[in-house]
């Protein structure tokens, strides 16, 4: 087995040990539930809206917010800030065709930012672009080009629970009937994204992705990977998959760079820094990408990225080779799911990368959609705990042309788990606050617009509570947890 750090402790529990100690800290305040009711009625029960100081754990996002390896840092220092030809590029470029195996790269501000590029570069009126699945900005750009997005998942993938390993797999037949249905011409490439964000953090499998180049082949058809996620995918075809149980991570990452044409990524997530970039070994599309290059993000040697965070980019791209490194993140996340599962607390299984999500729909089975049961337990959540998440479902949606709402498959309360930089007593308070809220769960309710933005609503919009029930989980709290913070 690769886990070889979950610890089996003397009193028989098995524990993630952190291969890590920390030596930069920040100082977190945990505020009273008087103030935590306050400041969310105030941000308007939108956790967007929280100010930082009034949070406790940040579980909002992982994008932007990893822990930075010593090495990172010191990198950092020696960054070269020429404009053209630093030699700060260089050592990235070194470092991606050494990671990548590709030979081109450009680089870019951060994740939808390549996405820009390569939509307009390969999206055009009426093309067809299959994936697993979307990610919010991916698709926007898609749309902005003229294109439509069709995502082609097996059943297994927006099931709950479930005990498939990989439910970001593309379903080869759909992705036939598609190629019949709308012609190879019309779909320029097909979209893979590692540990899928929306449904989980959920990996793709390497047979998978070989089994989707097969059939890309036949029609020349490209593949492009999102490659934003994948220091949670590649941990997962390691421990998940048996044709990578004997390869290094850097062979895994090569094989994966084999099925690929292009590959880009966010790396706010992937490198634990902050910026992005495209990789490629197909000239013409790089030409092609190259042009807009200084048109929206900066010259080619830094690509709107500060050389600092290039250089932490670099380190941080060597250390997700490091199956020691990449574990983290998958293991706290499955410590906390298997946890609330004890407790009967609805989450989605098997864990995934990214984030514990929490089934809201289940959680709060008396509160309708329209009332937007996720959004309720994210404010609930704060209210108890000091922790903020993030609402993904219904209340993430847009309404239709005519005013309707549009119902989300799911109803996910989304804890991320930014990498290395909780502790396991803090996950451990989370799932305590959270079974405290499963306990008391009856007394919460639904939620209001009060301010509706027409477009990505859950970025700005203000909501209320539809009655009371903030008031009476505070008054339960107390009761039950005293002058307790
Ligand atoms: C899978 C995936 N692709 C693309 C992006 C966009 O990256 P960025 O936020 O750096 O623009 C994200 C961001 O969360 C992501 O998760």
């Amino acid at each position: 087995m690769t886990d070889n750090n979950i610890i089996k402790m003397y009193t028989g529990d098995n524990v993630p040990l952190e291969m890590h100690k920390a030596r930069v800290v920040q100082k977190l305040n945990l505020p009273d539930i008087d103030k935590r009711f306050e400041a969310i009625t105030e941000a308007g029960n939108n956790t967007f809206l929280l100010n930082n100081r009034d949070v406790y754990l940040d579980m909002l996002t992982d994008s932007g917010v990893n822990a930075m390896s010593d090495r990172q840092q010191a990198a950092m220092m020696i960054a070269d800030d020429s404009y053209a030809g630093s030699e700060t590029f260089a050592r990235l470029e070194n470092k991606i065709k050494d990671i990548f195996n590709m030979d081109l790269f450009l680089p870019t501000h951060q994740g939808r930012a390549s996405e820009n590029i390569i939509s307009r570069t390969m999206v055009k009126s009426g093309s067809v672009i299959p994936m697993n699945y979307h990610f919010t900005t991916t698709k926007a750009h898609i749309v902005e080009n003229g294109g439509t997005v069709e995502e082609i998942y097996n059943d297994e993938a927006l099931k709950i629970n479930s005990t498939y390993p990989f439910k970001g797999n593309i379903n080869l037949e759909k992705l036939q009937n598609l190629i019949d249905e709308h012609g190879a011409n019309n779909i320029p490439f097909v979209r893979i994204e590692a540990g899928t964000n929306l449904i989980g953090g959920q990996p793709v499998s390497l047979s998978n992705m070989r089994q989707v180049r097969k059939i890309c082949d036949k029609y020349g058809i490209k593949i492009v990977f999102d490659a934003s996620l994948l220091q949670d995918n590649l941990y997962f075809n390691k421990c998940r998959e048996e044709i990578c149980k004997d390869m290094s991570i850097k062979e895994i990452t090569h094989a994966i760079s084999e099925i690929s044409d292009i590959i880009y990524f966010s790396a706010r997530k992937l490198g634990n820094a902050r910026g992005g970039g495209i990789c490629t070994d197909d000239q013409d599309l790089y030409y092609k990408m190259r042009e807009l290059l200084p048109l929206y993000e900066g010259f080619l040697t830094y690509g709107g990225m500060s050389v600092r965070e290039m250089e932490a980019i670099t380190v941080g791209l060597e250390e997700t080779m490091d199956l020691n490194m990449i574990n983290q993140g998958p293991q706290f996340i499955a410590y906390m799911v298997e946890e609330l599962k004890k407790k009967g607390i609805p989450v989605v299984t098997p864990p995934g990368g990214l984030g514990c999500h929490v089934d809201a729909m289940a959680f709060l089975d008396h509160v309708p959609q329209t009332k937007y049961p996720a959004g309720a337990l994210a404010a609930a959540f704060y209210i108890a705990s000091g922790i903020r998440g993030m609402e993904r479902g219904t209340l993430s949606e847009q309404r239709d042309e005519d005013g309707n709402e549009t119902i989300s498959n799911m109803e996910l309360l989304r804890l991320a788990m930014p990498r290395r930089v909780f502790t396991l007593s803090q996950v451990k308070y989370a799932v305590d606050r959270l079974s405290w809220l499963y306990d008391n769960r009856k007394l919460i309710g639904g939620l209001e617009f009060t301010e509706e933005p027409r477009v990505l609503r859950f970025f700005f919009g203000k909501l209320k509570a539809d009655s009371n029930w903030q008031s009476k989980l505070v008054d339960k709290f107390k009761e039950d947890f005293g002058n307790s913070l």
